[in-house]
């Protein structure tokens, strides 16, 4: 609670997870117990830091220190998306000086690259705060599936994002929206934010992310011959 009133109270920039969305997120991730954690769009850091401090505190009700890497983000700038005079992940320093050694920070890289820094089966959660624009949220879930531990959880930033583009006269993106909406099993949500539990037998998934990606791509037309070639290679990934 000390840590989310301190992420709470600082000043979060514009496109930052908001303080009521950090508190469903610090709900489930402390609920779950969750303590290997993965991250895509990393921004200024502040999830990752809340992330972080939840792992800790989890280790910490064991009377465990924290021991190696508790959470890796993943992003595909390397200066922060709101502030282009800041690194990627600059917030840590400030909410979690300590958790700093245990958070493995990636820029310039996309769920690609979790395949190869994160052991296959580790995971406890995800979170999806990348690129919101379908297929990439769909992309993020393969490369990521085969990082997760059977019973963990995923949980999707801008669920609500079509809705809030309306608000703000910019494009709807519904990439994340249509994963957490048709997700099968269990899930729980709160504003714009939403988690799902995976199945114990991953490859019951297969079919409904199948029938995702049939629906219309949001990226610029010119990509989706590599987009559905990158597809293609995410589900041999995932389903292999
Ligand atoms: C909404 S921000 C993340 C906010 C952050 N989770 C927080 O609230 O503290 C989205 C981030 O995803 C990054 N990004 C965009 N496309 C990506 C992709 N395909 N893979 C990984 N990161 C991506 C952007 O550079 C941006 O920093």
């Amino acid at each position: 609670m000390d840590f989310l009133e301190k992420v709470a109270a600082a000043e979060l920039p514009i496109g930052n997870v908001g303080p009521a969305n950090l508190c469903f997120l610090a709900a489930v991730a402390s609920t779950i117990g969750a303590t290997r954690m993965l991250e895509i769009g990393t921004a200024s850091g502040a999830t990752s830091a809340l992330l972080a401090a939840i792992a800790a505190s989890t280790l910490a009700e064991q009377n465990l220190p924290p021991a190696g890497i508790l959470l890796t983000t993943i992003d595909k700038k390397s200066r922060c998306l709101f502030d282009d005079s800041k690194p990627i992940g600059f917030m840590i320093a400030d909410l979690a000086p300590t958790l700093a050694p245990h958070i493995a920070i990636h820029t310039e890289q996309d769920s690609y690259l979790a395949r190869t820094v994160v052991q296959p089966g580790s995971l406890d959660l995800a979170f999806i705060d990348g690129n919101h624009q379908h297929p990439w949220p769909l992309i993020d879930v393969l490369n990521i599936l085969p990082l997760m531990r059977p019973g963990a959880w995923l949980i999707f930033h801008d669920t609500d994002l079509p809705a809030i583009a309306t608000q703000l006269g910019v494009p709807q993106r519904y990439g994340a929206q249509w994963l957490f909406e048709s997700w099968p099993g269990h899930k729980l949500s709160s504003d714009n934010i939403g988690a799902v539990a995976l199945p114990q037998d991953l490859r019951t998934l297969r079919a409904f992310l199948e029938a995702i990606s049939m629906r219309p791509f949001e990226v610029s037309e010119s990509g989706w011959n590599r987009y559905r070639k990158m597809l293609a290679d995410s589900f041999s990934y995932a389903f292999q």
